[in-house]
């Protein structure tokens, strides 16, 4: 492992703008940590796209963190997490925590009758990787995956209580109202803001869950581990896109209600191409 400081940031890459949802949390269980935040806005979206191409997207999202000096990595990015991290955790020599295992482990949490539903883009729900790792935790689980592809454009439009977003939900979710399931984990990052009408759909005593707290945690307890706290009493937070930084920045705030600051246009000079085989 390369000489680590407790000063350097924490490095965290989205397709987007939906992995601010991470951002946020990790910022309130972590006050005194800088964070990065890369937005692959020029290649978004990633979950109709292919394992390889994830990967190797994923891979050159990180070799731009890893440029900034950050001392452990998210993969904020559901469908980057379900497709990528056993690669990214074997090429780079740093901590490297994903969304798909906190949220599995949330859901194994709540659930009481071990009957589990996953929502995802097409190639999280492809991947199995939920699946997966909800099954390693809890053998006799039950689970049943939808993808449902729409959402985040709707998100990304902020039809949040739209008509057309109802529809889709009801037509997503149709399939489980007989399953029995009492928990639902929203395995993207844009899907948290759904919430209300999902809930509204399946009924107040599903439990939703998703990855960010969780995945929150994780990151302290590994710092902690690994003597990486920072005691910064005024951490900076940048924030990079591969497109449009405008752009990002007005969806940013509009969907989270939260002013963000400059946000800067990667250099694609200085993002190294890579040869990954
Ligand atoms: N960030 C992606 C995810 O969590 C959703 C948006 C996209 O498809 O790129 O899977």
């Amino acid at each position: 492992m390369p000489e680590l400081d407790s000063s350097y940031p924490i490095g965290l890459f989205d397709s987007g703008v939906g992995g601010l949802t991470v951002m946020q949390e990790i910022m309130r269980v972590l006050p005194h940590e800088s964070l990065v935040y890369f937005g692959d806005t020029a290649r978004v979206p990633y979950g109709n796209k292919s394992r390889e191409t994830i990967i190797r997207y994923s891979i050159e999202n990180a070799i731009f963190l890893l440029e900034k000096q950050v001392k452990l990595l998210v993969v904020a990015c559901n469908t980057a997490s379900a497709f990528a991290l056993p690669k990214l955790r074997k090429i780079f020599n740093i901590p490297i925590i994903g969304v798909v295992e906190p949220g599995a482990e949330k859901a194994v949490s709540v659930t009481r009758n071990q009957r589990i539903a996953v929502l995802g883009t097409k190639g999280t729900i492809q991947s199995r990787a939920y699946q997966t790792e909800i099954q390693r935790l809890l053998p006799h689980a039950h689970i049943f995956s939808q993808a449902c592809p729409l959402f985040v454009p709707l998100v990304e439009e902020r039809f949040l209580d739209h008509p057309a977003t109802r529809l889709l939900v009801k037509e997503y979710l149709s399939g489980l109202h007989q399953q029995e399931i009492d928990t639902v984990l929203l395995g993207c990052t844009h899907y948290p803001l759904l919430k209300p009408l999902i809930q509204q759909e399946l009924g107040a005593h599903i439990h939703l869950v998703d990855s960010a707290t969780t995945c929150a945690e994780k990151i302290a307890s590994i710092l902690e581990t690994q003597k990486l706290q920072s005691r910064a009493s005024s951490p900076s937070h940048a924030y990079y896109v591969s497109d449009d930084p405008d752009k990002f920045k007005e969806l940013g705030e509009k969907l989270f209600g939260q002013a963000l600051p400059h946000v800067e246009l990667l250099n694609h000079e200085k993002f190294t191409p890579f040869i990954y085989h």
